[in-house]
């Protein structure tokens, strides 16, 4: 079977501390959902696929730009997400949209999307070219893909630092094959280039784009990088002691104002770099 590894991970130990962050990734990453849609400039009446879709909030807001004879359709490997996922479009009232557990390595789907579009659901595939063959030969004729990944750890203080702080602490992890499936498989503009070419899509284009998260807090933002990313999967590759992961989550407050500012808005504002992967079906 395919992903099974990322299966296993997403549904026993990534989907679940998502989720029990109640919202705070989602706030982080609106304004990566806001890019996506902005490049794979939504119609309405399209009808659209968000790949790893996770708790669901790119596609309700896919689904409110494609409007009422559109249709967006999430999938995702985790059911704790898709749970979430359809918790949310419940309680919105948001009715154009639906959500389904599956591998979009391998599965298939109808109507044909005419927009693929994904935030960080596309970098964990094991055979990548593979995968999105397969999604290039469900879509419909000069359907258009917008998928955002993270660009390299060097351009993402957010991640760096507090691995650093990590390894500092425990010591470094165990080497990272280059390309291997996670969250920064994607770092590498001309190796996504080639797997989009492999896989049959047209005018691959990879734009690295600087974009501003949305942290809720300092705290949220110590608790989220002890619990996801490099920092977090190191944490949970040492097996840290609770003692330890508290360590680390002081340090990492403590670090957070060098590289974050406050938002005008209130909470902080967290400087990143993505890669915008655009292309088009035959
Ligand atoms: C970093 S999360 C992003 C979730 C969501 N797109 C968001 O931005 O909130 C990555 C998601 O990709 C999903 N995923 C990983 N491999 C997958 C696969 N082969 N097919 C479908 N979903 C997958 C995971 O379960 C997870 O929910």
């Amino acid at each position: 079977m395919a992903n099974e590894t990322q299966k296993t991970y997403w549904n026993q130990v990534g989907g679940p501390k998502w989720v029990s962050l109640g919202g705070a990734m989602e706030a982080r990453l609106a304004p990566v959902s806001a890019a996506v849609i902005a490049a794979a400039a939504l119609r309405p009446g399209e009808n659209v696929l968000d790949i790893g879709c996770g708790a669901g909030l790119t596609s309700l807001e896919a689904a409110q730009a494609v409007g009422p004879a559109g249709r967006v359709i999430g999938i995702d490997i985790s059911a704790p997400m898709i749970e979430t996922a359809r918790g949310h479009a419940r309680a919105r009232h948001i009715e154009n949209v639906s959500f389904r557990l599956g591998d979009a390595q391998t599965e298939h789907f109808a109507p044909a999307p005419e927009v693929l579009l994904s935030r960080f659901g596309v970098m964990f595939f094991d055979d990548p070219v593979a995968a999105f063959a397969n999604l290039r030969a469900g879509a419909a004729p000069g359907a258009r893909l917008a998928c955002a990944a993270w660009a390299p750890l060097a351009r993402n203080e957010h991640w760096r630092r507090p691995l650093e702080l990590v390894e500092a602490l425990l010591g470094p992890g165990a080497p990272r094959q280059p390309h291997a499936s996670g969250p920064l498989a994607f770092d590498d503009a001309d190796y996504v280039t080639a797997i989009l070419t492999q896989a049959g899509w047209q005018a691959p284009r990879v734009e690295a784009m600087e974009i501003a998260l949305h942290g809720v807090s300092l705290e949220e933002e110590a608790a989220i990088a002890c619990f996801m990313g490099p920092s977090g999967a190191l944490l949970d590759e040492k097996q840290a002691s609770p003692a330890q992961r508290e360590t680390i989550r002081a340090a990492i407050r403590a670090a957070l104002p060098a590289y974050t500012s406050p938002a005008a808005n209130g909470g902080v504002r967290v400087p990143a770099v993505i890669h915008m992967i655009t292309a088009r079906a035959a």
